[in-house]
């Protein structure tokens, strides 16, 4: 049925339903401090794990674990992120073994800790995204990994598919992270930052002054083009540390073209995905410039692409920051984080300065949002996301209790 054909009754009774949801009653679960957030972004590269505990004061990362993916699993992953077609028993097969590889990430996570599962509250499982289409008449966000068999494998009440109740909301169902960062970074004393540069950047605007609103936008590519490329000409994963790009010179005419993409004049909330900003984008763009490039001419431009499309989206939107945090697998590439403090006139710091380590940031905001939801509170930021209203996100994939003996005997099958 066409939502135009609901009925009055139910219409009123949605009407009843949110409004109960409005007084913000909670489910009064008795919480266990500690929360699994499993990441796996648009790099493709692997899943993150953080083991959170939520206590009085701020939320501390207990442990953490990664889990990259194997090289034929990112092949075929990217084949199905990058193409508008894939075949049905492709993605159910996918959807299952990224749902299991969850779980023992997950396992392997708490046998690390030592943390017994029963004392885990919940997981937050953010999957691996495939498809991130935020318009048209019928927007969706697909993430993949199958969240029963998370709750199975590790017997602990996982939440997952948190991106498209946002999207029901009339949201884009990204940027999801703002909210974790406003409760982790913001400052009474100063207007901060946070930039995250994964496959694709984002940023988070915290003002000092607590009526402001909290701002959160896809900044445009992060990571994604340089991986392709360097994977594209010199078969390697990603440019360490920048070296290679370091090696080239920016093309500014290629700069100019790539920065007068009609993505980055759009006005948030905007999200975008690896199927927009992707080799076929790149391949547009290289084929109208008049010259023939070197290689490392290319990877040093969109070094510099990310560089100055995160401080433009900054410039813009940003409120003068007192300082830019940055976390996400970015900021492990000196010469783009050189670029960007070379752009911004305020210090740019990893967030470890202010006690999260840069790689787990994402990883621990799935976790304070599976925590979110289980106590039935909202976790989208309707400022970033372009939402109607604030809701509770996901759906919640209940665990059966499994002590750490079983835990143990499960995920080494
Ligand atoms: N030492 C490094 N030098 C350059 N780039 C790095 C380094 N370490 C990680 N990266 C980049 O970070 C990416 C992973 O970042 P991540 O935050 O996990 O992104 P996502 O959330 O999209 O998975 C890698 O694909 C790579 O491009
Ligand atoms: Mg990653």
């Amino acid at each position: 049925m066409r939502c135009d054909c609901i009925g009055q009754e139910a219409v009123n009774r949605l009407a009843l339903f949110k409004n109960s949801n409005a007084k913000g009653r909670s489910l009064k679960l008795t919480m266990n401090p500690y929360f699994i957030g499993l990441m796996s972004g648009t790099s493709l590269d692997g899943i993150d794990a953080a083991l959170v505990e939520f206590g009085e004061r701020r939320p501390t990362l207990i442990d953490t674990h990664y889990e990259p993916y194997a090289p034929e699993l990112k092949v075929e992953l990217s084949k199905v992120c990058y193409t508008n077609w894939v075949d049905i028993t492709t993605l159910g097969y996918l959807d299952a073994r990224l749902g299991e590889m969850f779980g023992l990430c997950a396992g392997a996570l708490l046998e690390k800790s030592r943390i017994p599962p029963d004392k885990v509250g919940g997981i937050g499982c953010h999957g691996q995204t495939i498809q991130h289409h935020p318009h048209g008449a019928f927007p969706y966000s697909l993430q993949i990994g199958d969240p029963n068999r998370i709750a199975e494998i590790t017997g602990i009440t996982t939440v997952a598919d948190f991106r498209r109740r946002d999207i029901a909301a009339k949201g884009q169902g990204a940027p999801l992270a703002p909210a974790f960062h406003q409760a982790v970074f913001h400052s009474d004393d100063e207007n901060r930052v946070v930039l995250n540069i994964g496959g694709i950047a984002n940023i988070t605007v915290l003002p000092k002054l607590p009526n402001k609103l909290i701002l959160g936008f896809d900044s445009g590519p992060g990571n994604t083009l340089l991986d392709y490329w360097i994977k594209r000409q010199l078969a390697k994963s990603m440019d360490e540390n920048g070296e290679w790009a370091r090696s080239g010179r920016v093309h500014q005419p290629l700069l100019r073209l790539l920065l007068g993409d009609p993505y980055f004049k759009l006005d948030p909330p905007k999200s975008t995905g690896q199927e927009y900003f992707s080799p076929d984008w790149l391949g547009r763009y290289l084929a109208r410039t008049e010259e023939k490039l070197r290689p490392e001419d290319i990877q040093a431009t969109l070094c510099q692409l990310t560089a100055d499309a995160s401080t433009i989206a900054i410039g813009r939107y940003g409120g003068k920051p007192d300082r830019v945090l940055v976390c996400g697998g970015g900021i492990h590439n000196e010469l783009l984080l050189g670029k960007l403090r070379a752009n911004l006139d305020c210090p740019v710091q990893s967030t470890a300065v202010l006690g999260v380590h840069p790689d787990w940031v994402e990883a621990a905001a799935f976790a304070w949002l599976a925590k979110r939801t289980l106590e039935n509170l909202p976790g989208n930021q309707p400022a970033a996301t372009g939402a109607l209203h604030p809701v509770v996100l996901g759906g919640i994939y209940p665990g059966c209790g499994l002590k750490d003996s079983q835990l143990f005997t499960r995920s080494s099958r």
